[in-house]
């Protein structure tokens, strides 16, 4: 588990995380009536910073809570907390709820003040010399997985199952076509191409699938956005799992069976290569 560092943010004041005080009337806990983000930060600087904070307003305006901040302001609070946990790297985590009200009703009242709170923790080294395994599991989440919501009951009931079996992430299987990883993004390597599944509805805009599929184009790679049924997932020559603070994972079994070869691939360790070289 990934340890939270010392110094925190709480409503605009930085204060030790043993601290920070939240009501239970915050919708937040109530109803996980909140967004969130997780922002990595390698050597002191914040990675894709820009990407992430456009994705925490779009979330917000998503589900109607009124942008507590600026664009600088939240740049400000990222900043601040690397400078006050001593920089190196981590990652930095916000979470935006509705707030705390005078009782608890389903319907919001339009002039609550939002909670921000963000914490900085760990960031772990990951040795993919040897690939990950994932499993795959029914996708039993709702239908705006666009949104970076805190309500995660689904994610985390699937990614309990994946530790359980020894895996790194569920794969969700929606109908017979692949969303998402419980806690990442899925690319597949099909003949040097690159396919993922087109942003919408049921994903979430994965900053660094973004990132990677643009790495991927400048480097000559052609990247192809198309709906992907399981079996074809199950016949790429590589799949990968991307996410903020798990960089490019290379997936070598799936529910026990090996991808491709067995080993991470050929695509993987240059695309990858780009990606730390770009993350440094
Ligand atoms: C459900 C889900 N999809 C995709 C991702 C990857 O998003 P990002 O690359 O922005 O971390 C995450 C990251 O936590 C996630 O939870």
């Amino acid at each position: 588990m990934a340890q939270p560092l010392d110094i925190a943010s709480l409503n605009g004041e930085f204060l030790p995380l043993a601290e920070a005080r939240i009501s239970p009337l915050d919708r937040g806990f109530l109803f996980g009536d909140a967004i969130y983000e997780v922002i990595p930060v390698y050597a002191g600087v914040p990675h894709l910073l820009d990407a992430h904070i456009a994705r925490l307003e779009r979330s917000l305006a998503a589900i109607d809570i009124p942008l507590p901040h600026d664009a600088g302001a939240w740049r400000h609070l990222v900043t601040e907390l690397i400078r006050r946990n001593d920089g190196g790297a981590m990652a930095i985590y916000i979470q935006v709820s509705r707030g705390a009200e005078t009782g608890r009703d389903h319907v919001y009242a339009t002039d609550t003040r939002p909670t921000v709170f963000a914490m900085a923790t760990e960031l772990q080294p990951h040795d993919y010399s040897d690939g990950v395994s994932a499993i795959t599991l029914p996708d039993e989440r709702w239908a705006r997985c666009d949104i970076k919501a805190t309500a995660l009951l689904a994610n985390v009931l699937a990614r309990q199952k994946a530790a359980a079996a020894g895996a790194v992430d569920a794969i969700l299987i929606d109908g017979d076509e692949v969303t998402e990883g419980a806690v990442s993004s899925v690319i597949l390597v099909e003949q040097q191409t690159l396919v993922r599944r087109p942003h919408g509805n049921e994903v979430l805009p994965g900053t660094t699938t973004d990132h990677v599929i643009a790495l991927a184009r400048e480097a000559g790679y052609a990247c192809r956005e198309e709906l992907i049924p399981v079996q074809r997932m199950l016949a790429a020559d590589e799949v990968w799992l991307t996410g903020a603070t798990k960089g490019i994972a290379p997936v070598v079994r799936i529910d026990g069976s090996p991808v491709g070869t067995g080993r991470p691939g050929p695509v993987w360790t240059a695309v990858n290569r780009l990606y730390e070289a770009a993350a440094s």
